[in-house]
């Protein structure tokens, strides 16, 4: 069976402490092999770093997500330098840059949490997870701006269109597909995800968030990331083993596994 990997989900979450272990194995039965499990603050980071020390095929990420960019603080981003310093982590993430939420922190706070991230991911070599949400050109404008610094890495449940897409490409990041590429009415990021080179391809959950067709409404899992699988071949019009075998590969590659 063709081995597929989940490059962000949320896995180590109070969502599965019901039933982490059947969420599991039915991963495995989906061919899943691997996945990492993506902090967003302090705490889940530990969690997350946690559960990967102690389970085979799970790799992790460490970091502050923008919704809670005013965590970032010099004690709390030490602590996290000391987690990255462990071999289960493979990344800084998910940072970066989020308007969606009037509550969220300003931009201001924002971008100085991601780039303080961003240094401590060129410091350890690590590569970064990017969350953007309804911000595509304040990250484009600031990745810019850090060029001297960024260690590449994945553009997360990716939004934007495929002239954005282009942009991050540029740059030297993978282009990561979720759920939503999934759904019917998504002719742009179906257009990005027919356009990606393969080289740069990856594919993800975000469980328990952003479950894709046919399970769409439900706690998502890293099982489902079969489905983006599908989907993306068949935009591509490629077969589902040709697609789990590049966008495995890529993923090994960026994660150093
Ligand atoms: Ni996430």
């Amino acid at each position: 069976m063709a081995e597929l990997f989940d490059t962000h989900c949320h896995l180590s979450d109070l969502d599965f402490d019901q039933d982490r272990d059947a969420v599991l194995e039915r991963m495995h039965s989906n061919g899943v092999t691997r996945c990492a499990v993506i902090g967003y603050d302090v705490a889940s980071s530990k969690q997350a770093l946690l559960f990967a020390e102690r389970t085979p095929g799970v790799f992790c990420a460490v970091g502050i997500h923008p919704e809670h960019a005013d965590t970032a603080t010099p004690e709390t981003l030490s602590e996290l330098q000391k987690m990255a310093s462990n071999s289960a982590v493979r990344a800084i993430g998910e940072i970066g840059i989020d308007l969606h939420w009037e509550s969220n922190p300003s931009l201001e706070i924002q971008q100085n949490a991601c780039v303080q991230q961003l240094e401590m991911a060129s410091i350890l070599s690590l590569p970064v997870c990017f969350h953007v949400r309804d911000a595509q050109m304040e990250m484009l404008r600031l990745l810019k701006e850090h060029k001297r610094i960024l260690t590449g890495g994945i553009m997360h449940c990716f939004s934007g269109s495929w002239e954005v897409a282009k942009e991050y490409l540029k740059l030297g990041f993978y282009i990561s597909f979720a759920g939503p590429v999934t759904f019917k009415k998504a002719p742009k990021l179906q257009e990005a995800a027919r356009n990606v080179p393969l080289d740069r391809l990856l594919i993800e959950t975000d469980s328990p968030y952003m479950a894709p067709e046919p399970v769409r409404g439900r706690r998502n899992e890293p099982g489902n990331v079969r489905y983006v699988c599908e989907k993306i071949a068949e935009l591509r019009g490629m077969t589902y083993e040709e697609l789990a075998e590049r966008t495995t590969g890529n993923a090994c590659r960026l994660f150093r596994v």
